[in-house]
């Protein structure tokens, strides 16, 4: 095992850790109590996160999914984001978690008016290292996310309630509040292997 081995221990502790948190969980709304401080204590560790969830595009921000549970109650995903790189406004239409991981993001929220406009609310929120943002689609989620770094890559992992690369969900056209469905997909076909028990025994 060499040093630049990623700790997928602590990724596959944490897979069971939010499967066994579901199957104890009937609410499709809202998430199980606990899985913030889960997340939070995963991306207070940077060891874990193998390489190439981490490489960014020059164009656009990434989404590696590193886990998606068998029933698709939760999903997993390393949001890459290049110096600058921003999303539109959207939604999500399941619950999630944004922990952050390397580097900062800025979240800026906005609201729904009765006419179907949009209007920032408050300032954006800045997330440093360790620090866990929460989504909710009953308390509105609509929101647009910025690296807070033009010199350099930043990394967040994302929990959400769903199987999030294929859930059907809006960007916004800020002009009017008009939506515009979309799904996101995943920007890999290769998810970390984390079943291999062999990894760190071999001499
Ligand atoms: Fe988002």
């Amino acid at each position: 095992m060499t040093m630049d081995m990623p700790n997928l221990k602590r990724l596959s502790d944490f897979i069971q850790a939010v499967t066994k948190l579901m199957d104890d969980h009937d609410d499709k709304q809202r998430p199980p109590a606990g899985i913030q401080s889960l997340l939070a204590e995963l991306v207070t560790h940077d060891d874990w996160l193998p390489e190439f969830c981490t490489v960014p595009h020059p164009t656009f921000y990434q989404q590696f999914l590193l886990h998606c549970d068998p029933l698709e109650r939760f999903s997993l995903v390393s949001f890459v984001w290049g110096p600058g790189q921003q999303t539109p406004v959207h939604d999500h239409m399941v619950w999630g978690f944004i922990g952050m991981l390397r580097g900062a993001e800025l979240s800026q929220r906005y609201r729904s008016n009765p006419d179907g406009t949009l209007t920032a609310d408050g300032e954006p929120d800045r997330l440093e290292p360790g620090m866990v943002d929460v989504l909710l689609p009953a308390e509105g989620d609509i929101h647009q996310v910025f690296n807070a770094y033009d010199n350099q890559p930043s990394i967040s992992i994302h929990l959400y309630g769903g199987n999030i690369g294929a859930v059907s969900r809006h960007v916004f056209d800020l002009s009017n509040g008009q939506p515009k469905t979309f799904i996101s997909g995943y920007s890999s076909n290769v998810i970390p292997n984390v079943w291999d028990r062999s990894a760190g025994r071999k001499t």
